[in-house]
């Protein structure tokens, strides 16, 4: 087989058989496939999609590019969480706490920031010596010793998906439902979990913009799940502006543990006990989502959902000071005030263009090789239905660098529409496909 054929057979609108994309898919991952033809092939994909055999293809071929990992020696059923992406999503910080504190083993490999959105390994990285790089035997004995563990993906699991997800953030290739299906399904039905919850968010921060699409997405990876027999479960969740008011790495584990302390804010917290809700009841551990939702709430109200996230952070190497006083965290060179410029009632944050604002500043990856500053990002202060008067702040920018401030504040002020029509707030969770 030659790479280009296969590149001008997707260019042409015609679908792969099962060999040539598992061929493709290896010979990426070993190196044989450039960048460069790679680049072109997703380039293609975007273009004109994968037909749902070419997806589930696709997903098996990147599942099987490294080890499928043995969770049986971790008691319990084990459910995995993971979101399709979006601006200021720490849901899975805050579940950390909450699940692993109510005893369902939570075993966790989650990713990179990509595109505008963040990761949630760049966001632990923020945690002074915290390690995502666990080895497997680690990654079980922490989930068997403490209840939690959360690793990067290693070279060991899905690395098709490791190299494929970090050519897409720089190559314009992310928002593609086939290509988001396979990378999210191929880790997850790689990490060894029983059953999976997944966070398909909608709206201008996500990449799934109508909530068609986001339907298409769940209903994908939902028969790709049950095709492998892993019972899995999407959740519709809005994400038309920055979920909670943190965006940026540092800045997203301070709101996580505020929430944790029981000051979070309501959106966020709706999100999670959504999605916590159809863990616990995957795992057994709650019959119904009202039943999930008061267990969760008394891990905060009690303080051991917080107790737990510091024994999480301490197991992986964090320094838990930063927990108990997290201000040295978030505490750039530069705090800027974006302003209104017109009264009235916040209708719209563009959430994309929050995201970019945050990668302006230096919190997300342009290239490949892009270090990220974890203490940058901006803090929503204004959301969607508040009243705002000419003048008041609708955000900070934290910075480091005064040369990205100007570009980051003009992101920002764009991405606020403002008007006279008084609205309410938006509806947080919309639909549940099993
Ligand atoms: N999360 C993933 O793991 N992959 C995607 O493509 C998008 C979000």
């Amino acid at each position: 087989m030659r790479v280009i054929d296969l590149i001008i057979k997707k260019r042409n609108n015609k679908a792969l058989t099962t060999e040539e994309i598992k061929w493709l898919i290896d010979n990426y991952t070993n190196g044989n496939v450039t960048d460069y033809q790679m680049s072109a092939f997703l380039m293609a994909v975007c273009f004109n999609g994968l037909t749902d055999r070419e997806t589930v293809d696709m997903t098996l071929a990147m599942r099987d590019s490294g080890e499928i990992l043995d969770l049986s020696s971790i008691n319990g059923i084990k459910v995995d969480k993971h979101s399709s992406g979006g601006v200021g999503d720490k849901v899975s910080l805050v579940l950390i706490g909450i699940i692993a504190a109510l005893d369902v083993p939570f075993a966790k490999m989650s990713g990179r920031g990509l595109g505008h959105t963040g990761g949630t390994i760049d966001k632990l990285e923020s945690i002074p010596g915290f390690n995502t790089d666990l080895t497997i035997d680690e990654f079980i004995e922490n989930v068997n010793s403490i209840g939690v563990a959360i690793a990067g993906q290693t070279s060991e699991l899905a690395p098709a998906d490791k190299k494929l997800y970090a050519l897409r953030d720089v190559t314009g290739t992310v928002d593609e439902v086939s290509l988001i299906a396979s990378s999210i399904m191929s880790k997850k039905l790689a990490s060894g979990c029983d059953k999976i919850v997944l966070d398909v968010t909608v709206g201008s921060g996500a990449f799934m913009k109508n909530p068609r699409e986001a339907m298409i997405l769940s209903k994908k990876m939902v028969d790709i799940g049950k095709s492998c027999g892993k019972e899995t479960v999407a959740v519709l969740t809005n994400m038309d502006e920055p979920l909670g008011n943190s965006v940026g790495n540092a800045l997203e584990v301070v709101e996580a543990i505020r929430t944790l302390k029981g000051y979070g804010p309501a959106d966020l917290l709706e999100v999670v006990y959504a999605i916590g809700a159809q863990m616990l009841i995957l795992a057994k551990k709650a019959n119904t989502v009202d039943e999930a939702v008061s267990l969760m709430k008394a891990t905060i109200d009690n303080g051991s959902a917080y107790n737990k996230f510091i024994e999480f952070v301490e197991r992986q190497g964090g320094d838990t000071s930063y927990i108990r006083n997290y201000d040295p965290l978030i505490t750039p060179s530069i705090i800027r005030e974006v302003k209104a410029e017109s009264s009235g009632y916040v209708q719209k944050i563009d959430g994309t263009l929050i995201g970019h604002a945050s990668l302006i500043l230096g919190g997300g990856r342009e290239e490949l090789t892009d270090e990220i500053d974890p203490a940058v990002g901006i803090v929503v202060n204004k959301k969607v239905a508040d009243k705002v008067k000419t003048g008041q702040v609708l955000a900070f920018i934290y910075a480091n660098d005064e040369k990205n401030v100007d570009k980051a504040y003009k992101e920002i002020v764009s991405a606020y529409t403002i008007s006279e029509r008084e609205i309410s707030r938006p509806k947080m969770i919309l639909n549940v496909i099993k």
